[in-house]
């Protein structure tokens, strides 16, 4: 598939205004212009452009919910979070790509009837922010954003906002709380952030990729678009591949596309002597599938009748130098560490969980904690606040269930795969 969403990474001084017009920027805009907002959200709607943030909630649908509220003002905002383990694909358009997102969220703000928008960039990020913050003056200066944008009379104004470097504000409604000058914890839903959100207004939050591919609907057409990949979540998709593979990066390829294509064809497969053991398709708050899965399409519904989904896209490969116990209890360091505390479940669950595979590395487990962690993690899935409770057990009950002989191996103190590599 010729690169779409990517088409522009390696063009020299890719962030700059006048090249990324020379490649047909800002042509969208002037389409989307022509056309009512309703007409574009109705475009966006008919294409089936998913969230490409991990719920692959539909787009046009939500710019439909926050426009027919009826209230103003309404935000949107760009989610720059990128805090899943394993995802690295919005970073590549803050750095290399701004004006693409800014074009995106032009045409968002429009079909909305948002004046205002923010770009939520993990703290992590700082090229990303300051590159964003250099192409928005540059658009400014430019008539390409702020007032009578390209003399339309049509007004938005953008502006970047630094994250301090926490995960669950990659969340929605944390993101939201962090903009409203509050602590990042995650709100009850609903009301969800399309009738209240930012300020108590409506809000339409989108990540980075969903909102790069809205240019290229416009310019091109929903049907083009609803051609490219899996009928019921089509489109180019940008896979993010890293572990222990020979070519980890970015990878823009249709949805759908086979597991052990994106592995071998264009990752180049395991490195050298090695194979393959474990793959997380979707970062580290999916479930693994284990080397009998490679088949699989890399589309929202096929992944999860394999047991997994497809979150933002971070496909995560594993060797079998790798120890499934101790991967597992990296992961509930990260999510105990990262647990907003708002509600008990995750606040004390996850943080017990961690307890638990430390016990068991350390070589003081016991068979019992097995099911001990199964009854926890479930329990942490089943009543916490929101998605990243929600979400933290699934990578950990899935090394218990198919790599159950490995938790035996610690507690029993015979071999750790880790320890013998
Ligand atoms: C703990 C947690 C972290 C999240 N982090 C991100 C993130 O970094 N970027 C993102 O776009 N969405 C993230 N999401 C999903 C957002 O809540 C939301 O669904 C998304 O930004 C909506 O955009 P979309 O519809 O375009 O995908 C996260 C969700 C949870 C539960």
């Amino acid at each position: 598939m010729k690169r779409v969403l990517l088409r522009n990474m390696d063009t020299p001084n890719s962030r700059e205004l006048d090249v990324y017009i020379s490649s047909g920027g800002y042509s969208a805009l002037r389409k989307a212009y022509s056309m009512s907002p309703s007409e574009v959200t109705e475009e966006v709607i008919k294409s089936g452009l998913g969230g490409r943030g991990g719920a692959w909630y539909p787009a046009g649908k939500k710019w439909q919910a926050s426009r027919e509220t009826n209230k103003t003002p309404r935000y949107l905002v760009a989610n720059a979070d990128e805090g899943e383990p394993g995802t690295f694909k919005d970073r590549a358009f803050l750095e290399k790509d701004p004006h693409m997102l800014i074009e995106g969220m032009l045409i968002a703000a429009y079909a909305i009837g948002a004046k205002q928008g923010y770009i939520y960039v993990r703290g992590e990020y700082p090229e990303g922010a300051r590159v964003m913050e250099a192409a928005i003056r540059q658009a400014e200066e430019r008539g390409c954003l702020g007032s009578n944008i390209l003399g339309s009379g049509n007004n938005f104004y953008l502006k970047v906002y630094r994250g301090a470097g926490a995960y669950v504000c990659g969340e929605d409604s944390a993101l939201i709380e962090s903009i409203d000058g509050s602590r990042g914890h995650c709100r009850s839903k609903p009301p969800y952030p399309a009738a209240v959100g930012l300020f108590s207004m409506p809000t339409v939050v989108n990540n980075v990729e969903t909102l790069v591919n809205v240019p290229h609907i416009i310019e091109r057409g929903a049907q083009w678009f609803a051609s490219i990949g899996s009928p019921k979540h089509p489109g180019p998709k940008i896979f993010c591949l890293s572990g222990n593979v020979r070519r980890p990066g970015l990878y823009e390829l249709p949805t759908g596309t086979v597991l052990h294509t994106l592995i071998y064809r264009y990752g180049g497969g395991m490195r050298a002597g090695k194979k393959l053991k474990a793959v997380l398709p979707g970062g580290i708050s999916t479930s693994l599938l284990t080397s009998e899965r490679l088949d699989v399409r890399m589309d929202v519904d096929d992944l999860a009748a394999a047991g997994s989904s497809m979150g933002s896209g971070g496909v995560i490969v594993m060797d079998d130098d790798v120890c499934m116990v101790h991967a597992a209890k990296r992961a509930a360091k990260f999510f105990a560490h990262e647990s907003c505390g708002k509600c008990t479940p995750c606040r004390e669950g996850t943080k017990r969980m961690h307890e638990i595979l430390e016990r068991i590395t350390d070589g003081s487990g016991r068979e019992s904690d097995l099911e001990l962690m199964r009854e926890l993690g479930e329990g942490i899935q089943e009543t916490s606040l929101c998605g990243l409770g929600g979400s933290c057990a699934n990578f950990i009950l899935s090394t218990l269930k198919y790599f159950r002989h490995e938790y035996l191996m610690h507690i029993h103190g015979t071999a750790c795969p880790e320890k013998a590599a």
